[in-house]
């Protein structure tokens, strides 16, 4: 295998219906934690883990993601006409000069699985990152941002990494779930894994969490899989049949993860994040500790 991951893939094309009806022009990606969109975080963090290729495969409703990557002519000579130019460094800063950003349209919601298998044609035969973009990843300052910490895994091991955490039992039905073997600090060996098991069925409580470094030839097995969970293609059962011809190790990533897909776990992202924004966070912990007085 490669010594470097230099594609990530983000699956865009989900319809959002749980933030209805806030995305129903919008693509649930483009929702901002404070002031910037999920999906700019997501390529932030794989900009920082040395990622040059970014693979959208998105749907319909999905041109506002497009129309944020790309240069925005209008709004860019306005804000320098009038001397804004802290904004319109801000601007331009949304995506670095080597940066490549491609974009592949799945032409039908047919799954998790089918949404990577898209990116297969650009992808080629190296490997490469996945990240999910609601599921927004909060690393304490200083600390490599998680696809990073997994990256830096993959170098060491050359094998798939996924990125898991501990979930209650009762949350088993929104996961795939490993099971696994001690195998070294922070990662264990995936014997098996299972999309979405209910709670009395569930191998374990490691859940994966919307971050995976994967072999190319997780392609080969995409392509011949049934629908699984949800009458979906789903990645989860790709990676089952991966890990009986290779390794697949499971890291358990130092980070605080949001489930922005739920809207409970994205007001909590807003909370966090509102409290460490430069603008906001002093007036914003006021306010909070006010609230909280008013209970
Ligand atoms: C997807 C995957 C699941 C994974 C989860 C993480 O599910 O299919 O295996 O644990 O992302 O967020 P979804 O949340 O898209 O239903």
């Amino acid at each position: 295998m490669t010594q470097r991951i230099r594609k990530a893939v983000f699956p865009v094309a989900g319809l959002g219906s749980r933030f209805l009806p806030a995305t129903k022009a919008q693509p649930k990606e483009m929702m901002p934690v404070v002031d910037k969109p999920l999906i700019q975080y997501a390529v932030e963090e794989a900009v920082a883990a040395g990622i040059t290729e970014m693979i959208f495969i998105t749907g319909r409703n999905k041109r506002a993601i497009e129309d944020h990557f790309d240069k925005a002519y209008e709004l860019e000579s306005e804000l320098e006409a009038a001397d804004k130019h802290e904004l319109l460094e801000l601007v331009r800063q949304v995506i670095p000069k080597n940066i490549n950003c491609i974009y592949i349209r799945q032409s039908a919601p047919l799954g998790l699985g089918h949404a990577v298998l898209c990116a297969r044609p650009v992808v080629g035969d190296e490997p490469f990152a996945v990240l999910l973009a609601d599921d927004f990843m909060d690393v304490p300052e200083g600390q490599r941002p998680v696809i990073a910490q997994m990256t830096d895994l993959f170098v060491y091991e050359r094998c798939s990494v996924l990125g898991v955490q501990q979930v209650p039992r009762e949350h088993t039905r929104q996961y795939g779930i490993v099971s696994a073997v001690p195998y070294r600090e922070n990662a264990e060996l995936i014997t098996d894994i299972v999309e979405k098991p209910d709670p009395e069925k569930a191998p374990s409580t490691l859940a994966v969490a919307g971050r995976y470094v994967l072999s190319a030839k997780i392609f080969d097995f995409l392509e011949r899989l049934d629908k699984g969970a949800g009458g979906e293609i789903q990645l989860t059962d790709g990676i089952a049949a991966l890990l009986r011809a290779e390794r697949v190790l499971a890291y358990s990533y130092s980070g605080q993860r949001y489930d922005c897909g739920s809207k409970l776990g994205y007001l909590k992202a807003m909370t966090a994040m509102g409290l460490k924004h430069a603008e906001t966070s002093i007036a914003y912990r006021n306010f909070l500790e006010e609230l909280a007085l008013q209970k």
